[in-house]
């Protein structure tokens, strides 16, 4: 329990890049309603505050995912723990996710959105590490590119610990 976290992005630095992201995804969305879907729990954080800089209407719903496997790597398979509560058939969709790491829950959900019918999906992902990448994931909007180092804070968690920092810290083992 020697963990030590050495801060990465200030809550000034995040809560400003977000609204530069709320604000570029309402002008792509032209006023259209969004159905914008939070991955629980580490992107609760984020997608509550991107919903707050957006200024199109915003349908808020969320879904739990979890991946089969041990801790440290994601075997792939993903499995939903629980699901929206509206359909998405005929919505513009987009997904709020706090880390793109091998991109295979996004790449899970995109297909699983698709099916349903959604008018189209989008992701939005507060970080992004792509030199982790397993899967073809490409975000729309991304707050940050970051190499491979463990994140925690502003949702993120190590072993549920640390999600309520409120600034991105990297997490020293
Ligand atoms: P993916 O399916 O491998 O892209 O996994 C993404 C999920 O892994 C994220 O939603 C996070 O919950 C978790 N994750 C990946 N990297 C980190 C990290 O650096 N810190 C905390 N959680 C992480
Ligand atoms: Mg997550």
């Amino acid at each position: 329990m020697n963990e030590k976290i050495r801060m990465m992005y200030s809550e000034a630095q995040v809560d400003a890049r977000i609204r530069e992201l709320g604000a570029a995804i309402s002008a792509d969305l032209d006023g259209e309603e969004v159905h914008l879907v939070c991955v629980l729990k580490g992107a609760s954080f984020f997608a509550c505050e991107l919903a707050k800089r957006m200024t199109v209407p915003v349908y808020m719903d969320f879904m739990c995912v979890s991946s089969y496997g041990n801790d440290t790597r994601s075997s792939g398979e993903v499995r939903i723990v629980k699901d929206l509560d509206t359909s998405v058939e005929g919505k513009h969709v987009l997904i709020a996710e706090d880390i793109i790491d091998s991109g295979n829950t996004l790449h899970f959900l995109l297909e699983e959105f698709r099916k349903r019918g959604a008018a189209d999906v989008k992701i939005c992902a507060l970080l992004s590490k792509p030199d982790r990448r397993e899967a073809d994931v490409t975000a729309d909007y991304i707050g940050y590119v970051i190499p491979d180092v463990f994140v925690v804070g502003y949702g993120l968690d190590y072993a549920q610990k640390y999600r309520n920092l409120p600034y991105i810290g990297v997490l020293d083992i």
